[in-house]
């Protein structure tokens, strides 16, 4: 039986064998690996595709919430600060969250979109509440419009967590246009991944840029002059050398995938008891996660046809250990998503026989 894979890096990272192993070696010859060049040009040339003043690399997607937060001065340990955010993400953010010294609050989701709701935002705001963290999830973008009205108007700092959402806009603005910042990951599975571990923060308020260019670099303004407690959490040139050639790349991949989730918004359009993500011209499609009543049942039918499917993601943040905290209210809309939440298969090299039979084994399944 022939499978599709979720997901194939081998395919994706040998077709660029030829041009990011040029770039590795460039940066061999030159010898410079931290903080050189290629990170600078990286992060002139994303923040200009972002549309932002400016970006600083960092390790990965989970210390640019940390010290994108940090930089705010919205947070600090010690003080029991809140930031609201989805249960619906990557542990990590609300990670990002708990490193900068601060509280993750859960808010429910939004039915259609399953990004923070903002009609819930306010019921959810204390005297502790110093931020929100909405994460543009699957590549969907959030109702930034509405949460950064309610946040300007109760005094919150809202920073984005776009690390799915390379490219796409809200509301006609980039991610982060008009909140204080975004914060992205260069993860090797996300729209555009490095070939290892990366992060980059991105926005227009330049004393905000350099506090976070600060804190990056263990809290050092000058070589061996620590100033604040920062991090050792710096973008390296190899990564950056390779997110250089491929982000030339990322809007042919964002079409493909787009052009891709337009075959899925067809083929199974006529499927009463599956639930299509929306259709938003503004969303990336790093994910494109459709709703069953029976997900179980219909992920190991499509596994027994060969089909790789994922679940983004099976357990929420609000009903776990570590994240979920005294007063916390059930929210029954993520509840009820998570157990029908279903990832097929979208990537830009996935050819189009193989996104036809998935099509083909959902459709089975339906009778
Ligand atoms: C929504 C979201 N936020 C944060 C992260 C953290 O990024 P990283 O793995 O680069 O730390 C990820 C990816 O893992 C993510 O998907």
């Amino acid at each position: 039986m022939k499978k599709t894979a979720f997901l194939n890096l081998t395919r994706h990272s040998n077709r660029l064998l030829e041009e990011t192993s040029a770039a590795v070696r460039r940066v061999l010859e030159r010898g410079h690996f931290i903080l050189g060049e290629e990170v600078a040009a990286f992060e002139t040339e994303w923040a200009r595709y972002c549309g932002a003043r400016g970006a600083v690399g960092v390790a990965n997607g989970t210390d640019a919430i940390t010290l994108a937060l940090t930089a705010s001065g919205a947070v600090a340990p010690g003080r029991g600060d809140e930031v609201l955010t989805t249960p619906l993400t990557a542990g990590y953010t609300a990670l990002g969250i708990l490193n900068a010294g601060a509280r993750p609050v859960f808010v429910d989701v939004d039915e259609r979109s399953l990004n923070l709701d903002p009609e819930k935002i306010e019921a959810a705001i204390t005297p502790r509440t110093r931020a929100v963290l909405p994460v543009h999830l699957y590549g969907q973008p959030a109702a930034m419009e509405k949460i950064n009205e309610i946040a300007a108007r109760r005094d919150l700092t809202v920073i984005e967590d776009a690390a799915q959402a390379h490219g796409a806009r809200c509301g006609g603005k980039a991610c982060g246009a008009a909140s204080l910042a975004a914060t992205y990951s260069f993860y090797p599975t996300k729209n555009l991944g490095a070939f290892g571990d990366g992060g980059a923060i991105v926005a227009n308020d330049a004393d905000f840029l350099e506090r976070a260019r600060i804190l990056r670099q263990g809290g050092h303004r000058e070589a061996f002059e620590a100033e604040v407690a920062g991090r050792n959490s710096r973008l390296d040139e190899l990564q950056a050398a390779i997110l250089r050639v491929k982000l030339q790349k990322l809007d042919a991949w964002t079409a493909r995938r787009r052009e891709l989730a337009a075959i899925y918004f067809e083929k199974l359009k006529n499927l009463p008891r599956l639930t299509l993500p929306a259709n938003d011209p503004e969303a990336v499609f790093h994910l494109f996660v459709v709703r069953h009543p029976e997900r179980d049942r219909l992920r190991d039918f499509l596994a027994a046809r060969g089909v790789e499917t994922l679940v983004h993601y099976p357990y929420l943040l609000h009903e776990q250990k570590l994240f979920r905290g005294a007063g916390q209210k059930s929210l029954p809309v993520a509840e009820k998503a998570v157990g029908e939440i279903l990832s097929l298969p979208l990537y830009p090299e996935l050819e189009d026989e193989e996104i036809e039979t998935v099509c083909a084994a959902i459709a089975e399944f339906e009778g």
